[in-house]
């Protein structure tokens, strides 16, 4: 049997997905394939309608659709709904069914490199689409607080309001301090990223032992991972996440359980 998926998004050319799935149909001996679509929000709907009839079997979407994909499914889960967006979208007999892989791409990465890691008071830097399923990762992973600090204080504020639990706001210009609290450190923003501004940080007031962890993976080691690998902090880099997000996928749509391994982080480093 062929099967066939693909990634969503606009613009999708730079998408890695591609190179993740159709790696493992190749190690697992599948027949199938994995594309990348260009879709302009203007276009899901129609997209969504045509691909299960072309016999795929579901679809990862990605910016500037997770949460129009929400909206546009029969069936979510749990953790889409929480969350607020959906990146996974499978087409089964009762419509198209929702779910968010981001949490279990975030707390894996972090559980593959550092096992023993259990988190207790966390803090998140940045508010947007990547910290909310992050703040959901971390409540479920057993996070009792979380410190949640953005620029814009009100988008902050709207997602400790949608998620709930222990979440507490703190302004922008107190995140120095704020980190004396802390077990684990989580930079979402894009700050860091090859062509954005560095992002600003005094880690003086970490405990030694933080797990801190970039979701920025371009360049795989940040500046801020630089800067806590050198206190003696554990660090967790961003490529993980996007490796182990697919996994719940694959799984799912090409019935086998893949492996993160060397091989596929080498195969995703060089694209
Ligand atoms: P994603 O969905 O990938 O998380 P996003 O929604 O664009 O991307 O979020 C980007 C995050 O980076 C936001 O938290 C943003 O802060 P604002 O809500 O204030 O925009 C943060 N960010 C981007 N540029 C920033 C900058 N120069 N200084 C501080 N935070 C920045």
């Amino acid at each position: 049997m062929v099967r066939l998926a693909a990634v969503l998004g606009c613009p999708i050319s730079h998408s890695l997905s591609p190179r993740i799935h159709n790696h493992w149909i190749s190690v697992h001996g599948l027949t199938g394939f994995y594309s990348a679509i260009d879709t302009p929000p203007a276009q899901l709907g129609s997209t969504l309608e045509a691909l299960p009839r072309l016999g795929f079997v579901g679809v990862n979407v990605t910016l500037p659709l997770k949460q129009l994909a929400l909206a546009r499914a029969d069936v979510v889960t749990e953790n889409a709904r929480r969350i607020g967006a959906s990146n996974m979208l499978t087409f089964t007999g009762n419509g198209i069914e929702a779910d968010n892989t981001d949490t279990y791409g975030f707390t894996w990465n972090i559980r593959q490199m550092i096992p023993s890691w259990r988190p207790s008071t966390a803090a998140v830097l940045g508010a947007g689409g990547a910290a909310r399923a992050i703040v959901v990762a971390l409540q479920d992973a057993g996070a009792r607080q979380i410190l949640l600090c953005n620029r814009t204080q009100e988008t902050a504020q709207q997602l400790a309001c949608d998620i709930g639990g222990a979440i507490t706001v703190v302004p922008w210009q107190e995140r120095h301090d704020m980190l004396a609290a802390c077990d684990t450190l989580i930079n979402t923003t894009s700050l860091g990223m090859m062509g954005k501004e560095p992002l600003s940080l005094r880690l003086d007031a970490l405990p030694g032992t933080a797990v801190v962890n970039d979701i920025v993976y371009v360049p795989l080691e940040t500046e801020l991972l630089r800067g806590a690998r050198l206190r003696g902090n554990p660090v967790v880099d961003g490529l993980g996440m996007l490796l182990h997000q697919a996994v719940p996928a694959f799984d799912r749509w090409f019935c086998q359980r893949p492996q993160v391994d060397e091989t596929l982080r080498n195969l995703v480093m060089n694209a």
